[in-house]
Formats: structure tokens, sequence, C-alpha cells
């Protein structure tokens, strides 16, 4: 009796952990010209009303999508009344969205106890997916194979998966990257269901394997393990990692203006408790830092793809200058074959174009490192949806989502295997 009441108790302190969004609305913004974009941008750079901007301000006429906490919904619909700024409610009431996410992943665990079988159309805790990388490698044990490139701040492992028909260590390679931001979950469920797509494709479908017999994958599916897990147990919306930041009560560094690619440059922030600080320095992060460490021993990347999410975009360097780049054409063009051939799936319309000059300037992040140290075919995919559900994508979309985004990545990886250089 006493040890069911002290379970009952744990189980219970678990589930208040867990910060609760009751009540809290998502609202639309719409932007209509330079004046309510510098409102906006204001806006976000106070820490007025406790917002928190899933789309922030960008340099064009985008809609904004931002995070209301219920006690501030009044104050800010007046705010926004009387500075003239349109908007809609796009999610009512956020708790009820959570609600069932964690319904739907409680009940998918129990299944997946009793017939021992990864349900590719479920979230899933990183000790499940971790162990579906496993039972991949097991399963196909002349394809793939799962290798630890690193350890967290809070000490997890990183696994990546290889994908390799032989041919060499130093074969041209391609890096499939995602959960960089960790509450992104449909990249982590995308990724995922990737790795399974290759193994189970190889010598059936003749582009991967004709893929795989010039180059080697490499499939890092949650690049901020800690953070992923702090989006299962204390705050569904986390982003950033878990490091610590000395001289503050903020934690944490948005992993993806980390990059030594013009750090701490536009779009990026210096102060520990925003959403996009850059860190002490270029890859400060240790989880940034194994993954360069790990391309740069390896020293034959040719391709590198972050999958992110919201927003249907498919974009390539820069984002820390608006300036071109010297392979801006054939990129642009790729990306637009790329788009069409996800879009041929089930008609999810994805724009395309340069970081910088599609949303906002964002410098340190992956790609543009990845482009500036010699790898060309440099790609992030921002995947469903377009802020309906934000970054709450319902389970039944993870496979549609990532089907279509597997025909757009073969595009490019079949474009990789053409040109290599
Ligand atoms: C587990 O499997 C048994 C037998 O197949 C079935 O009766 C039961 O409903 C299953 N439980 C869950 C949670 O799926
Ligand atoms: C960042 O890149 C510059 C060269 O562009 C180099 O001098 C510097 O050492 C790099 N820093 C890190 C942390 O890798
Ligand atoms: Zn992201």
């Amino acid at each position: 009796m006493k040890w069911i009441l002290f379970l009952g108790a744990l189980i219970g302190l678990g589930i208040c952990r867990q910060q609760k969004f009751r009540g809290d609305q998502v609202f639309r913004v719409n932007v209509r010209n330079g004046d309510e974009i510098s409102k906006l941008t204001q806006l976000m750079n106070s820490a007025r009303f406790e917002l928190s901007f899933w789309k922030s301000p960008s340099t064009f006429n985008r809609p904004v999508d931002v995070l209301v906490p219920s006690v501030n919904l009044q104050p800010v619909k007046s705010f926004l009344k009387t500075q003239g700024l349109e908007y809609s409610v796009t999610i009512d009431d956020l708790q009820d969205l959570l609600d069932i996410e964690d319904e739907e992943m409680r009940l998918n665990e129990g299944q997946e106890r009793n017939d021992s079988n990864f349900n590719y159309g479920a979230y899933h805790s990183l000790e499940a997916i971790y162990q579906e990388m496993d039972s991949i490698a097991i399963d196909f044990p002349k394809l793939a194979s799962r290798l630890k490139i690193g350890q967290t701040f809070e000490k997890r492992p990183m696994y990546v998966l290889k994908f390799s028909t032989g041919g060499g260590k130093r074969r041209p390679a391609i890096w499939l990257n995602a959960g960089m931001h960790s509450r992104e979950w449909i990249s982590q469920a995308t990724a995922i269901w990737t790795a399974r797509k290759i193994v189970s494709d190889y010598g059936k479908d003749p582009a991967i394997t004709s893929i795989l017999k010039k180059v080697d994958i490499f499939l890092l599916p949650v690049a901020n393990p800690d953070g992923y897990v702090y989006t299962q147990t204390r705050n569904r919306l986390w982003r950033k990692t878990r490091s610590l930041n000395p001289g503050s009560h903020c934690i944490g560094t948005d992993p993806n203006r980390n990059w030594n690619a013009s750090f701490a440059g536009k779009g990026t922030s210096n102060n520990p408790c925003s959403e996009v600080y850059h860190g002490p320095h270029a890859h400060s992060e240790v989880e940034v830092k194994s993954i360069v460490e790990f391309i740069k021993k390896h020293g034959n990347f040719k391709c590198f793809i972050d999958l992110h999410s919201y927003s249907q975009l498919l974009m390539y360097p820069y984002g820390y200058t608006v300036k071109k780049t010297l392979d801006a054409a054939e990129l642009d063009k790729v990306a637009r074959r790329a788009a069409k051939a996800l879009a041929s799936k089930s008609g999810t319309e994805y724009e395309v174009g340069p970081i910088s000059t599609t949303v906002y300037p964002a410098s340190g992040n992956s790609l543009d490192w990845a482009y500036d140290n010699g790898i060309k075919y440099s790609f992030t995919f921002e995947l469903r949806d377009t802020g309906n559900y934000g970054f709450l994508l319902p389970a039944d979309q993870i496979i549609p989502t990532a089907e279509e985004t597997w025909l757009g990545m073969k595009t490019i990886m079949e474009h990789v295997r053409d040109n290599l250089y």
C-alpha cells in the first residue's frame, strides 16, 4: 500500500512538472508593411506580455505567430488593436493540443510494449528512437551501423546511423540532420522514418540504390538530445540546448546560431535568455562541436541537409548575409526541383530561396557553416505546417510529412550523386 502511494506520488509529481499552457493562445498577426514589421520586432525584443514568438517578424511581409499566455490575452489584444495590427487566433487553447499529444504518446507506448513494433506514425521518447536506430542496424548489418559521435552537455550519447555499401572510409558523403531545435518534433520523427525508408528501399528503389553505390549517408535524427528530453519532461516548447550560462539564470544556447559562420552576427542575440542566444563562442555547444569535429575529420561531405519545422520552406545559404553564394543559381534550381517532387505527393507547397532573403538574417547557422566549409549542397527544410498547429503537428501527419519530404531529399541526393566534385 505504502509503495503504491509512493509510486502514485512520483507519477503525480512527474505530471505536475510538465509546464501547463491552459488557456494560452497562438495569434497570427498579419504584416502588411515595414512599419508593422518594426512594431512587432520591438515587441519581440521587449519582454512585454511574456510572449513567445513561434514565427519571428521577417524582413518580408510574412505573418508572425506568437504564443500569448492566458493571463495576458486581454492586454495583448488591446495593444494590437491600438497599434492597428490585424490578427487571428490559430490555436485556441494550447493545452488541449498538448493533452491530445500526450495521450496519444501514452497509448502508443503501451501498444509498442505489447507488440514490440516501432510505430512510425507516432512521436517517441529519445530512448525509443535510439532503440529503433539499433534495430535498424541489427536488421541490416551490411548497410547500416550506429555510431556514437559524442556526448551532450547532460552526458547523453549522440548517435548517428551510417548507411554505406562499402568503398572505403572517405567515400563522398551526405549529412542528414534533424532535431537541432528540440520542440520541432516532426523533424526527429521524419528523420527516423527516413532511416527505415533507406534500408527498406535499398535494392528496390533504383534511385536510393544508385545513390548508395556512390555515396555514404550519415543521419543524426536527434541533434539536441537534452532539449528533446526536456520537451517531454518539463516544457514541450523548449528550443535550445540545456547548457548552463554562468552569471545568468537562463539556460541554453540556440544551437542553430552557434556555428562558426559569421558567429554573433545579424539575427542572433548575446542575451542568454533569448531564444536565439548565440552562446559564449562558436561551437561552445558540445552537440554542435561534436558534429563539426565528425564532419571535419571525415573530410569528404558533399551535402548537408538540416530538418526543422515549421513553415514549409526549402532554403539554402546564406543566412548571415543577403549576398548570394557562388552556387546560388544551381542551389536554387535543385531546391525548386526538390520542392516540386515534394509537392507531387500530396500537394504540400514549399517556398524556395536563400535563408536571409526568404525569412530573416540568421548568423551562425549550420547551413552557412557547411557551405563555407566546402559542402556545396547545403539545404534546410522547414517542414509542415504553415501554422495551424505549428510545433504541435498532430502525429497523423508524421507519415505524410516524411513521405513527401523523402521525395524532396531524394531529388537533392540524386543531384549530388550526379555532380560529385
Ligand atoms: C496487447 O495485446 C493483447 C493480445 O494481443 C491485446 O488483447 C491487448 O488489447 C493489447 N494491449 C494494448 C495496450 O494494445
Ligand atoms: C572559426 O573560423 C575562423 C576562420 O574563419 C577560424 O580562424 C577560427 O579558429 C574558427 N573558430 C572555431 C571555434 O572553430
Ligand atoms: Zn528550427
